[in-house]
């Protein structure tokens, strides 16, 4: 396939199509009834499991998925990204975050120079500051020891820490390195979540980490700048060094802000910000709450992903196969969504990462080819999602007999907390999983008018508890949530969403979509500014826009 050539115009995705076609004349039903089928639709590698047998696929479907994926050079792209070329082509940057976890010898070229010593060395800074931090040798202006840690950040600069946090917050071994210290987060430039973040915090026992790239996202800056008042008004302006630290790759900007760039951890252009958790990003806030030890397990696991994606065979490969199929849900089958159902409370701020919002639709949510020609097809998916079993009480009954939205279960063998009641022989976590086993089954079989009147359903009802089935989902079984199954999960899934951009051969590590909004803020920004200081009229607005603009200001003056 010549590179300018839209993956659509290939024979390999005409060929899916007329697939497709054959594919509906068969039931999920059908397909489940061939264990053979099955066995050979699920993959484990390093303690992770995956079934992807309840998916409108046979043998034949995969082969030619793994045709498409050749067409549009998977491997080579895979490589290419390993092998620190410039696949970010509309920034001018390689996209490296396999980088961040990669073992210290190992050897990761960007612009031919080796990029894995820069990483350990400020893995090594990160590891030496929390100890000093954790351990009371580096106390606040008041000589107290900082226990609490406020992370200002958003986007990728907040939700991928968010997600590891919650999760490893149950985590026995965790739990025993927390040590009662406190990991809270300032996202949203809602005064209210100012409340929330510092709420029952001391400023003498509190240290604040301002998370950004750029350095200059202006609800980062301006939450920043408020908790810099709230340390300052209460301790003096001399206390920002002891108590504000960066993690930035503008190390200029930090320093103008007024944090000492000895205190500021480096992170580099290669590392997209919703990719950017495995770097000081999501590597400071956590090592000062969990040390340093915990989360270099969370690499690890990472680093086996990185490692299995990039020499396992298609056939094999977990985020390739994840890749290939959402390709063919969204591409082929016409699903637009996917939803995200971890069974572990854990992962709650699992979805929320991989929405960005962090992962696929900022990645994937793109209408133009990598060269820039319009596609003809629509990319990425509509991700959201709940734990189960909450998500069962909310959105499954759209799931069942609504929409059809291809479902990603993800179990855990071993909970972090179990429970066993006395006298009862079914514990929490096998109560919680037995929804994890049963939903699964659910969508793809569903029930027949003929099963529900040999259940004496009445005649009116049975419309109404008919399922059609044929739903698809994939299984993912982790074997416990620790630091290092973490690490796999999230690698899983920045590759998969990295496998689906490679095959619709768009671009999904820039973010052009998001600045359009922030620009016309930043014009509202100036009119707030010039109305209030010198009372001008709202103008150069729409009229919906002129008039909403003109009442708030009102509402504020009252
Ligand atoms: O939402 C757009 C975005 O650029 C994300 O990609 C990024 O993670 C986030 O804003 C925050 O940016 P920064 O880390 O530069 O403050």
């Amino acid at each position: 396939m010549a590179s300018s050539t839209l993956i659509c115009d290939t024979n390999f995705w005409k060929d899916l199509k007329g697939h497709v076609e054959d594919i509906k004349k068969t039931h999920l039903r059908e397909l489940m009834s061939d264990s053979e089928r099955c066995k050979s639709m699920m993959v484990e590698f390093d303690g992770v499991l995956l079934d992807y047998s309840r998916n409108r696929a046979r043998q034949d479907t995969m082969d030619k998925l793994f045709g498409l994926a050749e067409a549009a050079h998977l491997k080579e792209k895979i490589n290419k990204m390993y092998n620190g070329e410039h696949i970010n082509s509309t920034e001018d940057r390689p996209v490296l975050h396999v980088a961040l976890r990669a073992p210290r010898d190992k050897v990761i070229c960007s612009d031919g120079k080796n990029v894995v010593p820069d990483v350990w060395k400020v893995l090594d800074k990160i590891s030496e500051f929390s100890e000093r931090v954790r351990s009371g040798s580096w106390v606040g202006a008041t000589g107290k020891t900082l226990k609490d840690v406020v992370a200002v950040g958003i986007g990728g600069s907040f939700l991928g820490p968010l997600f590891v946090h919650t999760a490893l917050q149950t985590d026995p071994e965790a739990i025993t390195c927390a040590k009662g210290r406190q990991l809270r987060f300032l996202a949203n430039v809602d005064p209210i979540d100012v409340a929330r973040a510092i709420a029952g915090l001391n400023p003498e026992t509190t240290l604040v980490v301002v998370v950004s790239k750029t350095f200059t996202t202006a609800e980062t800056m301006l939450n920043a700048r408020t908790l810099r008042e709230w340390i300052s008004a209460s301790l003096g302006p001399q206390a920002v060094a002891k108590h504000m630290v960066a993690v930035s790759t503008n190390l200029k900007l930090v320093e103008q802000f007024g944090i000492d760039p000895n205190n500021a951890f480096a992170f580099w252009d290669w590392v997209g910000g919703r990719y950017s958790v495995c770097s000081a990003v999501g590597v400071l806030p956590l090592s000062l709450q969990y040390g340093f030890s915990v989360v270099e397990k969370f690499l690890k696991g990472a680093s086996s992903i990185d490692q299995h994606f990039y020499s396992a065979p298609f056939e094999k490969n977990i985020p390739v196969l994840l890749g290939l199929l959402s390709v063919w849900n969204v591409s082929f089958l016409g699903y637009p969504a996917r939803a995200i159902l971890p069974y572990s409370q854990a992962l709650e701020k699992f979805a929320p990462h991989i929405q960005q919002a962090c992962v696929s639709m900022e990645s994937n949510g793109k209408g133009v080819s990598i060269e820039g020609v319009p596609l003809p097809f629509e990319a990425g998916e509509i991700d959201f999602g709940e734990p189960g079993t909450n998500g069962q009480h909310s959105f499954y009954q759209l799931i069942h007999q609504g929409r059809v939205i291809p479902c990603d279960f993800i179990g855990i063998m071993k909970s972090q907390q179990p429970v066993y009641l006395k006298g009862e022989v079914v514990s929490n976590h096998d109560e919680l999983m037995s929804n994890f086993f049963a939903q699964p089954d659910a969508l793809a079989y569903g029930k027949t008018p003929e099963e529900l009147l040999r259940e004496k359903v009445p005649q009116h009802l049975i419309p109404h508890k008919t399922f059609s089935g044929n739903r698809p989902s994939i299984s993912l079984l982790l074997p416990t949530l620790n630091a290092y199954n973490i690490g796999q999960l999230l690698a899983i899934y920045e590759h998969r969403i990295a496998v689906e951009g490679f095959v619709w051969g768009i671009n999904s590590f820039d973010q052009w979509g998001v600045e359009l909004g922030k620009s016309l803020a930043s014009q509202v920004r100036k009119q707030l500014n010039a109305s209030r200081i010198k009372g001008e009229p709202v103008k150069g607005f729409n009229f919906s826009t002129t008039t909403m603009i003109s009442k708030y200001l009102e509402a504020q003056s009252g």
